[in-house]
């Protein structure tokens, strides 16, 4: 039985670091991941004017925005990784001006910001639109009542973070209820902020005039997670995960149980995850939290093309989430997409192909298919897979997987 120990979340540490943008005070992140995305993210900083000392050892990152340079993100990294639009609420609170890129990331569909830019209008921002920039104004930021069409993730996050520093209460109605955004409030609040609600549809957020330092660890990765919960399922295996939190994976949890996968929490922060064969085939829906999570659709895909019988997934939150598709099918999968409904029809066995990852999970699922297929696959554009996985080829290998990293 292989042991694996699943690091801080990507999704958590990325928003915090923006957050660090809030205060003149130096603080310090535990459990950060080595991550390209993470190392996207200290250079946007960097270029603002961030001090950050990364301790690679202990996984640690120290940041100090006392004195910053600029308040314009260059393309560079935002075009690399939407998250660094977080960076647009912190320097607007911080500075009364912002000039962020418009964000790239992964190609899984248009991925608007309406709902970030009508959050901090409201709030009190002046929005212009140049070359390619988004710049931002506001000779103070003030609170408001916020009310999301849709609870996006990143646009609670940005709200959030600039209601921290406004003059008066923010309340953000239809917000994110991630695990992330809590983590988000909750180091917010350990520097002062005055945060209630996060976790729920309702956040209320007190706007105080200063934050200070403080030290916070991350959590758990419940994407990290569950991806090693189904490579586990999909090659017949028998895994411990350390340092989880079951909460975080209900719907995770759930579906595998369905397919048959036995998942048990033998200790708190632990769980055992055995496959007891091929799987069962189950449907599957994207939801925001605590829905099943869209970012581990197409690894949940992965395991389904190999169950006995057809199964239905339907992605609601992004509407090109479907790259990895054609790529699966050269490993023999047999998927038939219908505008945002996946039909998986499960086969025997998955034979090894040469394959390229279109985005980070779409990539991840790529790996699992071609740990449970016959024969040798080659996988192309890994650098995608390193945006969000850190080691990901040492950790499946100690774990008795055979995959190798080839030399570029
Ligand atoms: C975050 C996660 C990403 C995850 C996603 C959904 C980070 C760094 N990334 O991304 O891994 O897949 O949540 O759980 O935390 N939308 C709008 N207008 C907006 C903002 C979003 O229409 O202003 C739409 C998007 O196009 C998408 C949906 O809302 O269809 C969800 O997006 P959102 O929750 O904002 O995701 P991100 O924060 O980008």
């Amino acid at each position: 039985m292989g042991r694996v120990k699943i690091k801080g979340a990507k999704n958590a540490c990325l928003p915090m670091m923006a957050a660090s943008l809030l205060t003149p005070e130096s603080v310090v992140l535990e459990d950060v991941p080595e991550l390209e995305d993470v190392r996207t993210m200290s250079r946007l900083l960097k270029a603002l004017g961030v001090e950050i000392f990364r301790d690679r050892k202990n996984e640690r990152i120290v940041l100090n925005s006392r004195r910053l340079i600029t308040s314009t993100a260059p393309f560079g990294p935002v075009r690399r990784m939407r998250a660094s639009f977080l960076v647009m609420g912190p320097l607007l609170a911080r500075e009364g001006h912002s000039r962020v890129s418009f964000p790239g990331g992964c190609a899984i569909g248009t991925r608007p910001i309406d709902l970030h830019l009508k959050g901090l209008e409201l709030m009190g921002a002046q929005f212009t639109m140049d070359e390619g920039y988004i710049e931002a104004e506001t000779p103070c930021l003030h609170g408001a009542t916020v009310y999301l069409d849709y609870p996006s993730v990143g646009a609670t996050e940005n709200i959030l973070m600039a209601a921290v520093l406004a003059r008066g209460t923010t309340v953000i109605e239809n917000a994110a209820a991630e695990p992330e955004v809590v983590d988000l409030a909750n180091f917010l609040n350990s520097l002062g902020a005055r945060i209630i609600g996060a976790g729920t549809p309702l956040i209320r957020v007190e706007g105080v005039t200063s934050l200070k330092g403080g030290r916070y660890r991350v959590i758990p990765d419940r994407i990290e997670a569950g991806t090693f919960m189904i490579a586990a399922a999909i090659t017949g295996g028998d895994i411990i995960l350390e340092n989880v939190i079951s909460e975080h994976l209900t719907a995770v949890i759930a579906k595998l149980q369905e397919t048959g996968t036995l998942v048990e929490e033998p200790q708190k922060g632990m769980l055992r995850v055995r496959s007891r064969g091929r799987p069962v085939p189950v449907d599957i829906k994207t939801l925001p939290y605590p829905g099943f999570p869209t970012d581990l659709q197409p690894q949940f895909m992965a395991l389904l093309s190999l169950a006995f019988g057809t199964s239905v997934i339907s992605e609601t939150v992004f509407e090109k989430r479907f790259m990895h598709v054609a790529e699966m099918a050269r490993m023999g999968a047999k998927i038939r997409i219908e505008e945002r409904t996946a039909i998986v029809t499960g086969q025997p066995l998955l034979q090894g192909a040469a394959v390229r990852a279109p985005d980070l999970r779409g990539g991840a699922a790529l790996v699992l298919s071609a740990l449970a297929a016959r024969g040798i696959s080659e996988i192309r554009g890994v650098e995608h897979i390193r945006r969000g996985y850190s080691r990901l080829i040492g950790r499946l290998r100690s774990l008795g997987g055979r995959v190798y990293l080839l030399p570029s």
